[in-house]
């Protein structure tokens, strides 16, 4: 069975803890020697570091590792009640939905953006675009503002960020549509304009569906993540401090 990074994590800070915890029991009570919370603490996250290191997870795991036994200790310290504890993972459940599945957590692309791909969208009569995790909706909005003539829609596989979706295409009396599942249940035939803002994990996998899916002279967008092995047909900076988009004609 392939565990997901998200469990792989989980499991080896429960190891690490058991682990320097039972050796801390053993060294005390055979040499009376003792070490600080602090201490234990450094010591369980920089075994959960170097272990997440030699399973050759992404460097921020690393950091996650390191940081997380000290980050729950200080909290549990701080005496929070359990509901806030409920209400905190109730969101981020509604949020970060598959993360652990699909690798792709919520963050926003920025709002110049919109107006390269709107540009874009000149070579095309009445384009039909879809951002493919559309998160807050932010992107298509915007596009909907700037290229009226446009069909714009998002999908999202995570409920919070979908319902607050449809809240503002509401309140906003839009047009774009949003819909609720993942992107690899969607048919990539039907829009001229494919873009994603996703991770590096995602791109490989979302390759080989688009370039079957998609039909010709349409085009596929990626903000900052390449297809690793298929060279772009174009790369656009948005901002000179920014991360690029990449574009691939098919
Ligand atoms: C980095 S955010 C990008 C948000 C938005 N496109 C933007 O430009 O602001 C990626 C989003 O993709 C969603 N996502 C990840 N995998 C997905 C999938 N298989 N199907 C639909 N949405 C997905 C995540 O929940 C997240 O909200």
């Amino acid at each position: 069975m392939k565990l997901s990074i998200g469990v792989k994590s989980l499991l080896v800070q429960v190891l690490t803890f058991v682990v320097c915890f039972s050796c801390l029991v053993v060294v005390n009570r055979n040499f009376g020697f003792a070490v600080s919370p602090t201490v234990f603490l450094l010591i369980c996250g920089t075994l959960a570091a170097g272990i997440s290191y030699l399973l050759k997870c992404d460097w921020w795991w690393g950091v996650i590792q390191f940081v997380f036994p000290s980050f729950v200790y200080v909290a549990y310290q701080q005496n929070i009640p359990p509901v806030i504890y409920l209400i905190a993972l109730v969101i981020c459940a509604l949020v970060f939905w598959s993360t652990y599945r699909t690798q792709v957590p919520y963050y926003p692309s920025r709002a110049s953006l919109a107006a390269p791909i709107a540009k874009l969208l000149d070579e095309f009569q009445h384009p039909r675009f879809i951002d493919l995790g559309s998160g807050l909706g932010g992107l298509l909005f915007r596009l909907e503002k700037l290229r009226e003539d446009g069909r714009y829609f998002g999908i999202e596989i995570a409920p919070l960020p979908y319902w607050y979706c449809q809240c503002r295409r509401f309140y906003r009396q839009s047009n774009v549509k949003f819909l609720f599942g993942s992107y690899f249940s969607l048919d990539l035939n039907d829009f001229d304009v494919v873009f994603c803002y996703l991770s590096p994990a995602a791109m490989p996998e979302l390759w080989e569906k688009a370039s079957v899916e998609m039909k010709k002279g349409s085009l596929l967008l990626s903000y900052e993540f390449i297809i690793p092995d298929v060279a772009p047909s174009f790369v656009l900076e948005i901002d000179s401090d920014g991360p690029s988009l990449y574009g691939w004609r098919i």
